[in-house]
């Protein structure tokens, strides 16, 4: 158990459910490793978020991660954000400052540097996002953000996937770094059409996820031959299906794990104003390994 005094720095997660989250064993270990005197605990929320953005500040609470359902709400109660952030329309991060709150979307930020780490680089390739939920707008939002050739959003709910097509292809008209990407869409049942080679796909749905380790939301196994490197969103099961499917093709893998530290790291970073050390950042990694 920390010592808790006068001067614990109080940080936390808004969210409802709230009782899974992964975030205050990370945030208290790092704190515990970086001997910082923090603490961060889970709040529930109720749908008065003006109420809770109020208390929140009033009690000078450091910083707070923002979950389901109040990612795109919370904005309205903020007094600025981040551009990328404001982009996708959602924000998980708020940073205390003397006007407000101020949001950041570390969700992104994170995958970007687990992208950095693992050494993809989506600057001229192919890329598949799989879903047209919340997570895969914010993942298109980078992608578009990193001058790929295509973004081809695939979901079963075609007219989910055109919505996102519509606003990457404003947001990469407004970036004018040179050629925009090919932006289009595809249904999970149409992957058949799609003739890209060496591609780099997202999978975003949460179709897969324990306790339905046996499901995949692309089916058809061809696709899979085209498939360079596969980076699921989940990260329970620590190899989902989709993973297999891509690592049987001869593909690189990976889980929602690192992207989930990495976009704690990065809140951690952007509250404390310090770079964390590797060697935090990999027992952290470790330790959710062993737990998840
Ligand atoms: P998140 O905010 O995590 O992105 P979400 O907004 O609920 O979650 O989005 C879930 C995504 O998984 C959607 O793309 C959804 O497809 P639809 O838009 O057609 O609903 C996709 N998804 C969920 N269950 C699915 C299933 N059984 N088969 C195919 N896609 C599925």
């Amino acid at each position: 158990m920390r010592n808790i005094d006068g001067q614990t720095a109080v940080y936390g997660i808004i969210g409802n459910p709230i009782g899974h989250t992964l975030s205050p064993v990370i945030h208290n270990t790092i704190s515990e490793e970086m001997g910082i005197n923090a603490v961060y605990v889970p709040f529930r929320a109720n749908d008065d978020i003006t109420a809770m953005a109020k208390g929140l500040f009033s009690l000078g609470v450091k910083g707070i991660n923002v979950t389901v359902p109040y990612k795109t709400d919370i904005i309205g109660e903020l007094c600025g954000l981040d551009p990328l952030a404001k982009e996708i329309g959602a924000v998980n991060t708020l940073k205390y400052t003397k006007g407000g709150y101020y949001g950041y979307n570390t969700d992104i930020l994170g995958l970007d540097r687990e992208l950095e780490d693992e050494d993809i680089d989506l600057k001229g390739k192919d890329t598949v996002i799989l879903g047209a939920g919340g997570a895969a707008r914010a993942v298109a939002f980078l992608c578009a953000s990193k001058s790929p050739a295509s973004i081809t959003i695939v979901n079963r709910t075609k007219s989910k996937a055109q919505a996102i097509e519509a606003d990457i292809k404003a947001y990469s008209g407004k970036l004018a770094k040179g050629t925009s990407p090919v932006v289009n869409v595809l249904t999970t049942d149409d992957t058949g059409s799609y003739d890209r080679e060496d591609i780099i796909v997202f999978q975003c749905t949460n179709v897969g996820l324990s306790p339905n380790e046996n499901e995949c939301v692309i089916a058809d196994r061809g696709f899979y031959d085209r498939v360079s490197a596969g980076i699921d969103l989940i990260y329970r099961p620590a190899e989902t299906l989709f993973m297999k499917y891509v690592k049987e093709t001869g593909g690189r893998a990976y889980n929602g794990l690192k992207m989930l530290v990495y976009q704690a790291v990065c809140a951690y970073e952007i509250w404390n104003d310090i770079k964390l050390p590797e060697e935090v950042i990999r027992k952290v990694r470790e330790m959710l390994e062993q737990s998840v």
